[in-house]
């Protein structure tokens, strides 16, 4: 089945909840069993016996993002964040080497940086572009490897294939961010990386409303990561749960028009004045563009500028005016946004370009509306 069809089926068992098409929100702490028969049985399958264990809310989310992603088993936990922390700690301990890319998203860089350290993990940072260069980085004690393609501010795309054959050929786990993406446009464990992590958050959930995270993988994986999310207390908030999972009966719907609409504002900005150069994998001529072709089947409207020199106050007048695009980080919803990035915390590749870097999110709205919107935000650049 395609993923549009996937998309309207999974995770519904409608009649397990008397024929309701949307799985019901389950609120338990408790679990309550109907004798000590009953209980033994729990424990000895593994069923919860604790709210922190999920109800069939968790369950049918779960059962959807696993299947979407191509993977056995998802974990839900309560955001993105907590999905990338979870598939470190289920694999890395004292003594373990750990390599990440330079673009890698700035949470997941500070728990490497400050977390992981006092545990006695080391991490190096590699440009995110090496491929299968990794292989020189690697070291006795390289347990893991971390990808994110593209970089979520800077959108350098990784040679995935490349890098999970030097991984695999030195016994090392792969894990990946694959946000950016989403499960509709890349599936990390098909192109053979260990854990896919995904913030549902952003286009899963969809609405701005809702932070979940999860940890996919195969088989083989699974029991392992379920148990570092149980011990360290994660949880998936049941209403979070339905939220998110009636966000991705439109994620078919709304991934195109992300793309559609993200394209459009790139290209127009290729052709401005005010714009020294558009980050945008989808877009020919980007550096990563190749590699975002032959592994990705879209690119949603997430993507980046660099602006010409400019003046502060312009900037500042540009920025306010805007209506459409809302000054906000958390991307993924219906809405567009803009977000100038200040700092790029860089040790291996720091980008050759300067030029203030502002990233945008394309909604849904109108592309030709947006446009209008950005002209009108490049004449008051002007008028400062
Ligand atoms: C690439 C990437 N991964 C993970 C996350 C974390 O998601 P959350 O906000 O749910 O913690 C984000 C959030 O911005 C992100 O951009």
């Amino acid at each position: 089945m395609k993923d549009e069809t996937l998309l309207a089926q999974l995770g519904r068992r409608s009649h397990e909840h008397h024929g309701a098409v949307n799985p019901p929100v389950y609120r338990a702490s408790t679990i309550l069993f109907r004798g000590m028969a009953a209980r033994e049985e729990a424990v000895r399958n593994q069923a919860p016996t604790y709210g922190l264990g999920g109800t069939p809310t968790t369950f049918a989310l779960e059962e959807a993002v696993a299947a979407l992603e191509h993977g056995e088993h998802a974990v839900a936990v309560g955001s993105g964040l907590a999905a990338v922390t979870v598939a470190l700690l289920a694999f890395l301990e004292q003594g373990d080497h750990l390599l990440m890319p330079d673009s890698v998203y700035g949470p997941s860089r500070s728990f490497a940086d400050r977390r992981l350290r006092k545990l006695g993990v080391e991490t190096s940072y590699y440009d995110p572009t090496i491929g299968a260069g990794i292989a020189a980085l690697m070291r006795e004690s390289t347990k893991l490897v971390f990808l994110e393609s593209p970089g979520s501010l800077t959108f350098e795309m990784q040679d995935v294939p490349a890098i999970v054959a030097a991984a695999k050929a030195r016994g090392c786990i792969t894990v990946m961010d694959n946000t950016w993406a989403s499960p509709f446009f890349f599936r990390p464990l098909d192109h053979g990386v260990d854990v896919s992590v995904v913030a549902g958050t952003k286009f899963l959930a969809g609405h701005s409303d809702v932070l979940m995270g999860f940890v996919v993988s195969r088989a083989e994986h699974f029991r392992r990561l379920e148990a570092t999310a149980g011990d360290f207390g994660h949880y998936a908030a049941p209403d979070e749960c339905y939220q998110c999972l009636r966000g991705m009966r439109t994620l078919g719907v709304r991934m195109p028009r992300h793309q559609e609409n993200g394209l459009a504002l790139a290209r127009w900005l290729a052709g401005r004045k005010e714009v020294s150069r558009v980050l945008h994998p989808a877009l020919p001529g980007d550096p990563g563009h190749d590699l975002w072709r032959r592994d990705y089947a879209g690119a949603p409207g997430l993507f980046s500028i660099r602006l010409a020199p400019h003046s502060e106050s312009g900037f500042a007048a540009m920025i306010d005016g805007y209506r459409l695009f809302g000054l906000g980080a958390s991307w993924g919803g219906y809405e567009s946004l803009v977000w100038p990035v200040r700092k790029l915390p860089r040790s291996a590749a720091p980008p050759a370009e300067q030029g203030t870097l502002v990233r945008f999110h394309a909604g849904l709205e109108d592309a030709g509306d947006l446009i209008a919107e950005l002209e009108a935000g490049f004449a008051r650049l002007a008028r400062a």
